[in-house]
Parts: structure tokens; C-alpha cells; sequence
């Protein structure tokens, strides 16, 4: 049997990280300003992390969500003092996809309705009602289709009030930052007004952090720059440094009753004391101080660069949209100069680092974009 071939592969092998670098087999580094697509936030093999997950496999892995287990108070307690959210719950899951499909469950059995308001060039995740949501046709197949989500334009509140007022709709949900897209901001103002519309309207707020939350803004999460509260926020990637997770952060406004949602592996040991370690490193660290701090000089520095059509971001969450197409660029930089980044379409090059990332990579990063670019 081989792997199912969906993914296009670089033809590199990590073997090891340290901090915000990669070796791989043969023992050539590589700065990581991917992040394995914004998953790794404390850094590699980091060793407190690295302690904690070794410490708690050997103790006990799993167990069921059937039994006691003092880590999922402790990550909900102090996921909720890091986040600014101590009056939320927490329910966990395994990954983004996952988080949102919950998330939309939740609305729809609050408000017993069925259709969700979802934006123009959302990404979602892949699973049912996540890839619905999604605006991405290639990606949603024949059984994901449905006419309970519609669309909207980002930043359109009339798009968004048009279809809110019809009173049919559940949810409304949106991205801190659209990342898959390319770093598409939602403004501020928009943010509120969306807010505002869905409580006129009894319509669920989703706010899905997965991609722009965990401190990779400089703030926990993307749309606390905009002084918002949703109803509900997702969470995954960086949560557990690449263990997998997902976390929904639930309004005190919504009633739990025993059953409505429930996960094998959500929430097992191994996932809690991961999640435990990074919010502990988060805290030692100062990493959202960080983020905001190195992101300001990133993006400062980013300006300097040649064939750079515009910058969009906040913190470590940076779309770099060149003139030209960027594949070679993107290439020369990874075989080249050894900076693995990500890609959004074919123009946009997505930068996100580990949030440990400081000074001299920015540097490194810089330095060898204008190399790559000169001799292109
Ligand atoms: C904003 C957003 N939501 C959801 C997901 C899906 O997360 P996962 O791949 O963990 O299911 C992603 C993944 O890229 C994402 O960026």
C-alpha cells in the first residue's frame, strides 16, 4: 500500500526541529517561516514541551471522555485567563474542521434553524458542514453541497444585513484573518457591525480562529484587535504545537446538555498536557508580546523588498502579494536560500513563522528575499 496521492510534495525530509529551524535528512537546516501552516507556535522540540508530552505518555495516554480528567479543567481554566475569555466553556476536538463542525452544530441546535452566513473566500476546513462553508468549489463535493450556507462579500454589512434579516439563518461565521485566501483582513468596523447584525437578527457569531488565533497576531486572538465578543471561536493549529486539537469556546449563552456533542479522542491526555505546555511557554515566553513586537519589524522590514505589490497582516500572520507570480521566488527561497514559506494562489507568499521567531530571522529571511529577487 502506498499514501493516497493527494498532496504535492516538496522533495525534502525534516527530520528534526529546533526552535524555529528544520534539519532534514542529510543534515541541512532550514528556517521555518511556515510554521507547518501556522501549527508550530512555541517551536520545535522545544524542551519544556517536549518534557510535559514525554512525562504524561508515560503516566497515562488516553482515557475516555467517560472518566474524570483534571487536565481538561485545568487547559479550560487557564485557556480561558490566557484568552481573556474565563466566562466561556470549552469543548475539545481534534482538529479545525472538526472545532467549526461543532461550532455550527451548536448554533443550530440553539437557534433551531438551519442556514449558515459564510464570506467570500472562507476556508473552513474539509469536513461536511466545514467544507459547505468553505468557498471553494474544487474542494466541495456533490454530497458537501447544500443551500444552507450562503455567501457573502467580506467587509459587505449591506450583503450581510440582506440576508440576516430573512430570519433564517443560525449562524454567521468568519475567519479572524481569511489565511488559506491570502491574508484577507476583515476590518475592524466590519467586525462590529457584523456582531451588531447578528444580534439584531438572533444569529450565532463564529468567530473561526484557527488559522489567525493563538497569539500569532500579537493579540490571543485576531478579532480582539476589533473589540469584539462572539458567541463561539474555534481554535486548533498552534494549540498544541502540532499535537493534534481543536478547542470551541463556547458563550455562557448556550446550555449543554449531556450528548448533543461528544469525540473519542477529544480532549484525551496527551492532547491536555501538549495544549498545557504551550500556554505555559506562552506565559514564560511572552510570546504574544512577541508576535506583535517581531511581526511590527517583520513587516517594516518586508517594505524594502523588490516586486511587492502589498503586504497584508497583523503580528506573524503576514501575506507578502508580489507583481509577478511568486512559484520561483517561493522555489529559490526554499532550495536555494533554505526558508521554507507558504503560498496563497499564485502570487501571494504566506508567512507563518513559529511565534519564537526573533530579530536575526527576520533578518536572514529578508536578506535573502532581496538575493532571491535580484537574480531573478
Ligand atoms: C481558518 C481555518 N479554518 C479551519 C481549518 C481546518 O483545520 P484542520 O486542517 O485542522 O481541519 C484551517 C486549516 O488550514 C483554517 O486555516
Amino acid at each position: 500500500m502506498f499514501p493516497f496521492d493527494v498532496y504535492p510534495l516538496w522533495d525534502i525530509e525534516p527530520v528534526r526541529g529546533e526552535g524555529c529551524y528544520l534539519y532534514d535528512k542529510n543534515g541541512v537546516r532550514y528556517l521555518d517561516f511556515y510554521g507547518g501552516h501556522a501549527v508550530i507556535s512555541v517551536g520545535h522540540a522545544h524542551p519544556r514541551y517536549v518534557q510535559r508530552v514525554t512525562e504524561q505518555l508515560g503516566r497515562l495516554a488516553f482515557y475516555s471522555n467517560a472518566v474524570q480528567n483534571s487536565l481538561q479543567r485545568q487547559l479550560a481554566e487557564r485557556l480561558g485567563e490566557a484568552s481573556g475569555y474565563p466566562h466561556f466553556s470549552l469543548f475539545l476536538c481534534n482538529s479545525g474542521a472538526e472545532a467549526n463542525e461543532n461550532a455550527l452544530k451548536l448554533a443550530s441546535f440553539d437557534t433551531g434553524k438551519k442556514k449558515v452566513l459564510a464570506f467570500g473566500k472562507a476556508f473552513h476546513g474539509r469536513t461536511s458542514g466545514a467544507v459547505a462553508a468553505t468557498d471553494n468549489p474544487k474542494i466541495v463535493s456533490p454530497f458537501n453541497m447544500t443551500p444552507n450556507v450562503e455567501f457573502a462579500p467580506l467587509n459587505d454589512i449591506g450583503a450581510v444585513e440582506a440576508k440576516l434579516k430573512t430570519g433564517e439563518f443560525c449562524a454567521a461565521i468568519i475567519e479572524g484573518i481569511q489565511g488559506v485566501s491570502g491574508i484577507l483582513m476583515p476590518s475592524d468596523a466590519f467586525l462590529r457591525q457584523l456582531r451588531a447584525c447578528c444580534t439584531e437578527h438572533g444569529v450565532r457569531l463564529i468567530l473561526d480562529e484557527i488559522q489567525s488565533g493563538y497569539g500569532r497576531t500579537g493579540k490571543f486572538f485576531a478579532h480582539q484587535w476589533a473589540g469584539v465578543e462572539p458567541d463561539i471561536i474555534t481554535t486548533a493549529k498552534g494549540m498544541a504545537n502540532g499535537f493534534p486539537i481543536g478547542g470551541v469556546l463556547i458563550s455562557p449563552a448556550f446550555k449543554a446538555v449531556h450528548g448533543m456533542l461528544g469525540t473519542t479522542f477529544g480532549g484525551n491526555h496527551l492532547a491536555c498536557a501538549a495544549a498545557l505546555a504551550v500556554l505555559e511557554i506562552f506565559e514564560e515566553e511572552r510570546l504574544l508580546s512577541n508576535a506583535a513586537a517581531t511581526g511590527a519589524l517583520l513587516m517594516g522590514a518586508l517594505r524594502s523588498v523588490a516586486g511587492v505589490k502589498e503586504l497584508r497582516g497583523r503580528g506573524l500572520m503576514v501575506g507578502m502579494e508580489m507583481e509577478k507570480p511568486m512559484g520561483a521566488l517561493r522555489s529559490k527561497l526554499l532550495f536555494e536560500h533554505k526558508i521554507f514559506t507558504g503560498a496563497a494562489g499564485a502570487h501571494v507568499i504566506r508567512l507563518l513563522p513559529p511565534l519564537c521567531i526573533g530579530r536575526p530571522q527576520v533578518h536572514e529571511l529578508v536578506e535573502a528575499l532581496r538575493k532571491a529577487a535580484e537574480s531573478e
